[in-house]
């Protein structure tokens, strides 16, 4: 026959299930070390069957790797009326929190050690045993309690868990052996892919002012779930965030404007359909006045005075009118308006969102992303204002609520890919964002190369922002130098290019040794001032011409040695 042969893939085909994995994390929690070396002693029975152990104290383990832990053995002992012991509690504590995350794909057992003469016997073991579960995760062989003579049933748990665990690499490697040739995967379930355009709505978990009492600024620190997202980045890159108008200010307006809240606007190509008060809020921009809305507002208005100041040779009032003016002062400058709302919305732009630096490592914190955002407020004729995003995350964002946003990947802000360059990070302010998410980074490869990080603010005791995260990653060596200036802590400004200079030998000696510097925040002023400075240190350091210090940079720029995130 020549019937073209279709394959067809048989509707039970079993799927190449993924090789169970030889990966095995054991988790432990002492007080007088019992635990500890049961842990032991089942990790080295383990790698005997040709397991890779990771042992760790529970202290020692940060909780959120425990998404990348396929397998996990927990040994703990339960003290006093049923609590953890000391180097158990955060991880407990962590687990038990509502920021615990989901472990479905976790395979578990855990072994409990205690005292049966006290009322709460094995506590602790039997809540991270209930607790794992309620996560999601599998139990693979069940939990042993043991009494303070542990030693024959710890024996048995252990024995009982290999097999358990051997019992599955047999399955898993049978059922790949049986697969189908050819029957590859069935294609993922059409999961959306979110982007610009399609943004995922972020919970937030954490939201919290960095900056001490008095101080001049405010400094959101922000932490959002990715989970179920999809959503994957990098040290380096920036999270785009669709804010909402205030809604205060998108209420003066309608009332200013006469406009019913509730017509029902038409938003985009689409069809797409929202209130009008929603549409002021989360579609068009209301806060900037551009020299082409002007001209299209003109006609809408009866106000002689717009026309007036649209005309031909105008521009400078016009630039110095819409200088710090928003959609509100429009309305009410140029009143009366003849106009229905649907019509003056179309003159609109859309609410364009906002980048920020992402301030965390996705290896250190799987499916999270952290922010640092600088609350913008000032005032301008004779108004208070704040920007649209920082504003609503200081003040209109909870714990709970979520956020439209995606990921923004930065290529020309990366980490070196060789973990033993040395980096020089340069992050006055809210500058200091990314190269949190660096140092979280090689600490958690283990990175073996120099760091220096040069941080500003203008006074020590209520700006300096992640000061014991610092402080930690100096002692623990990820962090090998931190130079900080304070800028209003003494009689004469110091910026952090001041201690760029003092430091001058040093840096140069960093850059022939290869470092990559990285230069974050204020680009107007700092920015530029730094970059003097790296050319003032070419200078005096390496002897060099200025024209030869430029080109030196212009070289390092070339190379991806000198990396800037300016704004
Ligand atoms: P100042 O506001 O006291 O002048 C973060 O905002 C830090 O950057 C503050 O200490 C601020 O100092 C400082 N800063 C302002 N202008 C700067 C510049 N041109 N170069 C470096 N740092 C600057």
């Amino acid at each position: 026959s020549t019937e073209a042969q279709t394959f067809q893939q048989p509707e039970s085909a079993v799927q190449p299930a993924a090789p169970a994995s030889k990966e095995i994390t054991i988790l432990y929690g002492s007080q007088t070390g019992n635990s500890q070396s049961i842990a032991e002693e089942a990790g080295e029975k383990l790698k005997g069957q040709g397991y890779d152990i990771t042992l760790s104290s529970m202290d020692e383990f940060k909780p959120k790797a425990l998404k990348k832990v396929d397998q996990l053995l927990v040994i703990v002992s339960t003290h006093g009326e049923g609590d953890p012991p000391d180097n158990a509690l955060s991880f407990y504590e962590f687990l038990q929190g509502r920021r615990a995350p989901k472990l479905e794909n976790l395979r578990y057992s855990v072994l409990a050690l205690g005292d049966t003469s006290y009322e709460f016997f094995c506590q602790t073991g039997k809540d991270f045993d209930k607790r794992l579960e309620e996560l999601g995760a599998v139990r693979v062989h069940d939990r042993v309690d043991c009494d303070v003579d542990f030693e024959e049933s710890a024996q048995e748990w252990i024995e009982g868990v290999i097999a358990a665990l051997n019992e599955t690499q047999d399955a898993s490697a049978a059922a790949a052996a049986t697969a189908p040739m050819g029957a590859a995967a069935p294609e993922a379930a059409a999961k959306p892919s979110y982007s610009r355009s399609n943004p995922f709505r972020a919970e937030v978990l954490e939201n919290m002012n960095l900056n001490g009492r008095g101080s001049n600024k405010e400094t959101r620190h922000l932490e959002l779930s990715l989970e179920g997202s999809g959503l994957e980045y990098e040290p380096g890159d920036s999270l785009g965030i669709y804010p909402e108008n205030d809604p205060q200010l998108v209420d003066k307006l309608l009332d200013e404007m006469s406009w019913d809240p509730d017509e029902k606007i038409t938003v985009n190509k689409k069809g797409e359909q929202k209130t009008l008060r929603e549409a002021l809020l989360s579609t068009y921009e209301i806060t900037v006045l551009t020299k082409p809305l002007l001209a299209k507002a003109a006609p809408l208005s009866e106000n002689k005075a717009l026309h007036e100041l649209t005309k031909e040779g105008n521009e400078k009032k016009l630039r110095e009118y819409i200088d710090g003016r928003d959609l509100l002062d429009l309305g009410r400058d140029f009143a009366p308006w003849n106009v229905p709302a649907s019509e003056f919305v179309n003159i609109l732009r859309k609410i364009p969102p906002r980048l920020y630096s992402i301030a965390s490592s996705p290896s250190a914190n799987p499916d999270e992303v952290h922010l640092t955002i600088g609350t913008v407020r000032y005032e301008s004729h004779g108004r208070k204002r704040t920007g649209v995003c920082s504003g609503q995350c200081a003040e209109r964002t909870e714990s709970g609520d979520t956020l439209p946003v995606y990921i923004q990947r930065n290529p020309n802000f990366k980490l070196p890919e060789d973990p033993d360059t040395p980096i020089i990070m340069i992050g006055p302010g809210t500058g200091a964002a990314p190269f949190r998410a660096f140092l979280e980074e090689r600490e958690e490869i283990e990175a073996a190369g120099k760091t220096w990080m040069f941080f500003g603010d203008q006074h020590f005791q209520t700006d300096f922002i992640y000061q014991t995260e610092w402080q930690r990653w100096l002692k623990e060596g990820t962090l090998t130098n931190m130079d900080v200036a304070f800028s209003r802590d003494g009689k004469e400004k110091v910026y952090v290019q001041h201690r760029m200079l003092e430091k001058s030998k040093e840096f140069y000696n960093w850059l022939l040794e290869g470092a990559v510097v990285y230069v974050c925040g204020d680009e107007q002023y700092m920015a530029s001032d730094v970059h003097d400075a790296i050319l003032t240190i070419l200078q005096n350091e390496g002897g060099m011409s200025e024209q030869d210090a430029i080109a030196y940079v212009e070289d390092m720029q070339q190379q991806k040695r000198y990396q800037r995130d300016v704004y």
